[in-house]
Order: C-alpha cells, then structure tokens, then sequence
C-alpha cells in the first residue's frame, strides 16, 4: 500500500542509533545535547529543548507563556488537533481565524480583526499560533507586526515546514515568532520515531520548558529554597515526564543531516504532480507564494468533485482498491464535537477552511516513493477522476 507519507531511513541512523543502545546512556545523556545543538544550529535559535513529541512541545509552550483562564488563543481552523488542544489544556479559550485561500496558512487580516473584536468587548487575545501548513510558511511578517502592535505572544506550529525557506531564508522561524515548536514523527521531514522540540530565543521561556520537560524539577543553586546535598532537588511547579531518549535524538542528529536532501526529494516529486495535474480545470495544484520555498511535507490537491462523476468517499475507496491510501489534511478543527460542544463552534464559522477541506486530498509524497509508485498515482488518479 502507498502511502500519503512515510520515513525514510538509511544505514547511517541505524549506525547513529545503535552506537548509543552500546553506551553507557539511553536517557538524559550526551546524544540529547548534540541532537538539540544540531537543531539550534539549523534553525538558526539560540535555545532548543527536545521533548517526547511534537503534542509535548506545544503543551509546554502555552505553559511556559503562561496561557490560563480568561486567555484567548488564536489559531488556524486547517491543522492537526494537537495545535488547537493545547489551548485547551491550560483552561485557555481557543478560537481561530481562516485561512487564506492561496497559502492554506492562517490569514493575518481576519486574525486582526478578530483581536480588535475581542479588544471591543474588553477581552485581550494572548497569543497566536500559526501553522506552517502543509510546508507553506505563513506570512510571518504580517502575524510579528500584528503581534508588536497588540502585545500578542506568537508560535510557529513549525512542523510542516523544517527546511523551507521565507523571503530567502531557512531561519525565518525563530526570526518571526518567539516559540517554535517541532515535531519528528515518521511522516515528518526527519524523524526520532516520537518526538519533538521547543526552540526560541528567549532563555526565560527555554529555562520553563526545560524544567516541565521533567516534572518541574530543579537542581540549580539559584533557585533552591535550600540545599541538602548534591542529590538534592526541588520542584516548584507542576510539570511532566516529557524527555525523548538519547537512541532517538542519535536518530534525529542523523536525520537532520540529510534534510536538504529530502526536501529536494519532495519538491521533485511536487513539481512532477504540477506538471501532471496543472492543466486539469477541475484540480487546483498548490500555487506557492513567491517569498517562500515550499517543504512539501503535503502534496494538497483540491478536486472539484461536483465537476466530476465521482464522489470523494468513492474516489477514495477506488484510490484505496489500487494500493494508494490517500489522506486529508484536514477536518477543521472547529467542526470537531470536542470544539463544537464545549465553545459552540459550527459549520460555516470558517468556510474557506471547510470549502478546502471538501475538495482536499493529500497525495504520497516523500523522499523514497519510487518513480514507478510517483507514476502509478498520477496513473489511477487520472483513471478515476476521468480527467
Ligand atoms: C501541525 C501539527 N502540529 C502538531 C502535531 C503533533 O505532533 P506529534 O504527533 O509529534 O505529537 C502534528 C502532528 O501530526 C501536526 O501536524
């Protein structure tokens, strides 16, 4: 079965990864320091926490922002669940701002509008969490200045995009927003099986991520009401068994090594698609805003199903029959019946994200789908969609 994503691992993380299951450290030893210095190196941040997954990174980032009751947390309805949830877990109110219809990626004019909707009625947005959805960064000079201007704290959910580039550079992300957060799972540009990262600038907010990473526990002298030895330590506020191993932070060194490489892979395969898909009045290939490099951690096609004699459950089923497992990305999350129920969100609030939801389709990409397997999706999607 073909599917939407997958890893790609070679010899060299298999090394990386059994040198440290015959050393002295499985966890909390040397392999997560050099994993999170190799991260800082690439993105550019001056602090990098590595954690168990890309959830953990964003709970431990509404914490170390201090979201709370009464907190109003902006973010994009076309993103995983985790980007909403962790509004949530901190009490915080979540709502959100549609898309652009171009970039897919949150659209700066309706998240000023509704921060000065909220300012109307005496309520302050926090924060906003843009997702770089799909690959394609977010107009992250807009979301700063929309920030600067209201005081806001932003997030990049950067887990699409690890290796784009906006306006020439591969470092935009710390340079925009003050938290950054990762995920490596296996669908993911690189991987460590599970696991995650926090990366900004700001030692204070790195300091509380590194404390919550474990169970809020401190052993630096400074902050110790008293000492009763070198075993001694002290927690002050509640946190998490959030650490990632040292065999999957080798894993993750040696993936990181090779991310230029598999994000050629995938824009190869992206401009293969384009070229198959691009003259087909009834599919919309993705149309990457000319400051930015896309990722392609997605291939999102937009199918106009109504021109066509197919339903999209059925040309699903039929991709499925011939080996190709299709996916979406995604169900809005305000139409879920976790948001729907709790803060009274319903069909129709965010209509560009739910137009683009009915027409998605997610197509294989990733740096080792074969040639062969690249031209028997095109094969069958064309078959199917009788275009
Ligand atoms: C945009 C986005 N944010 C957060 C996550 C959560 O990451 P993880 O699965 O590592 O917890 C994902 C994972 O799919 C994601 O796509």
């Amino acid at each position: 079965m073909i599917t939407y994503g997958k890893q790609s691992l070679d010899q060299s993380d298999i090394d990386a990864v059994v040198k440290v299951l015959t050393s002295d450290w499985l966890t909390q030893g040397p392999a997560v320091e050099t994993f999170e210095n190799d991260i800082k190196n690439y993105f550019g941040a001056k602090y990098c926490c590595a954690v168990s997954n890309g959830t953990a990174s964003l709970h431990l980032t509404g914490l170390a922002l201090g979201w709370q009751p009464g907190d109003v947390v902006i973010t994009t309805p076309l993103t995983f669940l985790a980007t909403a949830n962790c509004i949530v877990y901190g009490s915080a109110t979540p709502d959100f701002a549609d898309i652009d219809p171009v970039t897919y990626t949150i659209n700066p004019n309706l998240v000023e509008e509704k921060v000065k909707s909220y300012q109307s009625k005496g309520r302050n947005v926090k924060a906003v969490i843009g997702v770089d959805y799909g690959g394609h960064p977010c107009d992250w000079k807009a979301l700063r200045e929309i920030a600067d201007k209201y005081d806001l704290q932003l997030v990049n959910d950067n887990c699409h995009a690890m290796g784009a580039s906006y306006f020439g550079n591969k470092q935009y992300a710390v340079k925009y927003a003050d938290v950054v957060t990762q995920s490596y799972h296996p669908v993911k540009h690189i991987t460590t099986g599970e696991g995650g990262a926090v990366l900004t600038n700001d030692s204070v907010i790195d300091e509380k991520v590194r404390r919550l990473r474990t169970h809020g526990m401190t052993k630096k002298p400074n902050q110790l009401d008293k000492n009763d030895g070198t075993w001694y330590y002290e927690m002050h506020e509640l946190g998490y068994n959030y650490r990632i191993t040292d065999f999957q932070c080798a894993m993750g060194s040696s993936q990181l090594k090779k991310l230029d490489w598999f994000v050629q892979q995938r824009r190869e395969i992206a401009k293969k698609y384009d070229k198959s898909f691009s003259n087909i009045d009834s599919l919309k290939i993705p149309r990457p805003h000319s400051s930015i490099e896309h990722a392609y951690h997605l291939y999102t096609l937009q199918i106009d199903f109504e021109r066509l004699l197919l339903s999209k459950p059925e040309f699903f089923e039929k991709m499925k029959e011939s080996g190709i497992n299709l996916q979406v990305h995604y169900i809005p999350v305000h139409l879920q019946p976790f948001y729907q129920k709790n803060f009274g969100f319903k069909p129709g609030d965010y209509h560009v994200a739910e137009d683009f939801y009915r027409r998605e389709a997610s197509l294989p990409i990733y740096p080792d789908l074969s040639i062969d397997d690249q031209g028997r999706v095109i094969e069958n999607m064309v078959q199917y969609l009788n275009v």
